[in-house]
Parts: structure tokens; sequence; C-alpha cells
């Protein structure tokens, strides 16, 4: 690949220069251990603005806001106690926890409501700059609306490179997968709004919570019901067509599909077969899926036949996406 001159190595000049270009409200897209962000000063409106406009996203469609510590996470919101428990165990990582907003969060940042998304990421790159801003950093995925999510910063290069000021090249995501949001506003109901990399089980288990889920999606986008989970999401321009291995649904590809396996095969057939990990490990699955589905967009295929994972654990959360992106 041609070097670049938006992505910018994670070095102390970089990191310098995109702090100073957050000071003045230009957008810079950073790595998270998730995926890649678009990001902006949460605390100014005109650089807020900016990534609905870049990411082509709706107003309706509320934005995560991103800290370098959970202390000053829970000036901008009431955290209650149970806020303070799940900080603890999860924080820095991959959990979005939604908390009742204080004025400090602009309305455009949360369109409109009450809440405010919040999480304290644990990529190394993205820590080190956060320590150096002033403000927090309001975040979307760094892909068009609707798009794939960004796994690497060519795949932002390739989208939005035109349209912002530089790419901070924090290598490919850990996860590969967005974060776990969690609905605290009933912090005696804590619900799962999106399934990520943090799964129900772990949060049950590490803090002794009940936590329900909440997978409904919602097709008019209304920020009061069920923010964010608009059906159609995801999606490459290549028609996708999940299957189901062994379970008598398998689907026999035809000529211009690309056949995409969980795990590789006893005998590989063709040359249009792929696979997301060599043994079936759920992270490793998590790891590959956006950026092979990116890669594969690319090459005229007419369908992606892709097998879904198992519905247990982080599978959960892979579906998820693979489903939305197959509508
Ligand atoms: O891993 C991630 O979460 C990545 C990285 C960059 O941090 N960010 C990300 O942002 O996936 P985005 O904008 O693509 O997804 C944010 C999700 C959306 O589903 C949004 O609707 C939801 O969080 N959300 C944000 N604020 C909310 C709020 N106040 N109430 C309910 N959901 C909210
Ligand atoms: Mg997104």
């Amino acid at each position: 690949m041609r070097a670049s001159k938006k992505i910018l190595p994670a070095n102390q000049d970089s990191l310098g220069k995109c702090a100073e270009l957050l000071r003045e409200d230009e957008l810079v897209a950073v790595p998270t251990e998730t995926v890649y962000g678009l990001a902006g000063n949460a605390l100014s409106e005109d650089a807020v603005r900016k990534i609905f406009e870049v990411k082509g996203r709706p107003l309706i469609d509320p934005l995560i806001s991103h800290f370098k510590n959970a202390k000053s996470a829970f000036e901008h919101v009431e955290a209650a106690e149970v806020a303070e428990r799940l900080a603890d165990a999860f924080w820095p990582g991959p959990l979005t926890l939604v908390l009742p907003k204080r004025e400090s969060i602009p309305d455009l940042v949360t369109a409109g409501l009450p809440t405010a998304a919040i999480r304290v990421p644990s990529h190394p790159v993205l820590r080190e700059l956060l320590c150096k801003l002033e403000f927090p950093l309001a975040a979307p995925s760094a892909n068009p609306f609707g798009y794939v999510s960004p796994t690497r910063p060519e795949h932002v290069e390739k989208t939005l490179g035109s349209r912002i000021a530089a790419i901070l090249d924090g290598g490919p995501c850990m996860h590969g997968l967005e974060s776990t949001v969690l609905d605290l506003r009933d912090p005696d109901e804590p619900t799962i709004l999106r399934p990520g990399p943090i799964t129900l089980q772990e949060i049950e288990q590490k803090t002794g919570l009940k936590v329900g889920t909440l997978q409904k999606a919602t097709e008019d986008g209304s920020p009061q019901t069920a923010p964010g989970l608009l059906s159609k999401h995801y999606s490459p321009h290549t028609d996708i067509v999940l299957f189901r291995n062994g379970r008598g649904s398998e689907i026999v590809p035809t000529k211009g599909d690309a056949l995409i396996l969980n795990r590789k095969p006893e005998q590989v057939s063709g040359n249009d077969t792929y696979w997301l990990s060599e043994d079936g490990n759920l992270g490793d699955i998590a790891r590959s899926f956006f950026d092979l589905i990116q890669k594969l967009d690319r090459r005229n295929y007419g369908r992606l036949l892709i097998e879904a994972a198992p519905d247990s654990g982080l599978g959960v959360a892979i579906n998820d996406r693979l489903k939305r992106a197959a509508r």
C-alpha cells in the first residue's frame, strides 16, 4: 500500500499534532481497542457538528464521549453506585455506560436526550492523546454512516480520508467489535442496548448485577426508544447472506458468491472460500470479520455467504453485527 500523508505514526510528534488539531475543532480518526473512532472535542458544538456532517450521520443518533479516566467521566454525568462498580470492573475497556447527563455535555452530542453515553477506552495511544487534552472526545466509529466499521487505519483512509485532518495509527484493533453499551438510566435494571466485547455473563459474574437485554431494532431511529439500534447498519455494498452450518440450512454457493466460514475447512474447494479464524476462536472471528468484509466488498462478488457464529458469549455480538449487515 502506498505511504499515506493522512495516516500518522503513533509518536510524540503526531500526538502533539493531533492534540493541536482537536483544540482547533478539527476531526482526527483515533485508534481504540474496539474500532477506529472519528474524534472531535465533545464539549465543542462546532467540532461535534462536523462529526455528524463528515460521517453523514442523522442528528437523532447520539455519540459516545471518551474520557481519560473514570473520575473525569463522572464529572459530566449523574453516576449511581452501580456505575462506579462497573467502572471499577471494566474501565479502561470496551464498556459504554448510559447515564443521566449534566449540562457540560452539549445536547448535540446526546441527540437531545437527557442521558449521555460515556466510556474510558484502553488503547494506549488514545489514552495518551486523551491525557494531553483538556476535554473528552466524542467519537462514533470512523465509517460513513451505515457502512462497515473500521478496524485498521487504512479502512478509515479509504472512506473518510479526504474529509478529515489526520488518522492516528494504532495498528489493527484488538477486539474488532464496537463496545458493549449498557443502559443505567434505571440503576436497578442495567440493560444491554448493544452487545459487544464484554458479555452479559462477564458483567453479571464480575459485579453480581442482574443484567437485561434490549434487542429490539427500530426502523425510525427515534432517540426516545432505542437510539442507535437502527436495524440497517454495518452494511457493505455487496449483499450478505447469513447461514448456520450443520443445521440443515446450508447454502450452496453459486457462481459469483464468496463463502466465508468461521474456521479453516479441512478441504478448501475453489478460490472463493475464506475463513475468519483457524479454529473457530470467537476472539479471532470478531477481530477479522469487519476487515474481511471490507476486502471482499471491493472484489465484485455477487453475494457474501457468511457463516453465523455460535449464539453464546462473544458470538452474540458477532451475530448482532452480521444480522444488521445482512438486512
Ligand atoms: O466501541 C465503540 O463504542 C466505538 C469506539 C469509537 O468507541 N464507538 C461507536 O460509536 O461504536 P457509534 O456512534 O458507532 O455507536 C454508539 C452507540 C450508538 O448505537 C448510539 O445510539 C448509542 O451508542 N448511544 C449513544 N448515546 C446514547 C444514549 N444517550 N442513549 C442510548 N444509546 C446511546
Ligand atoms: Mg458505528
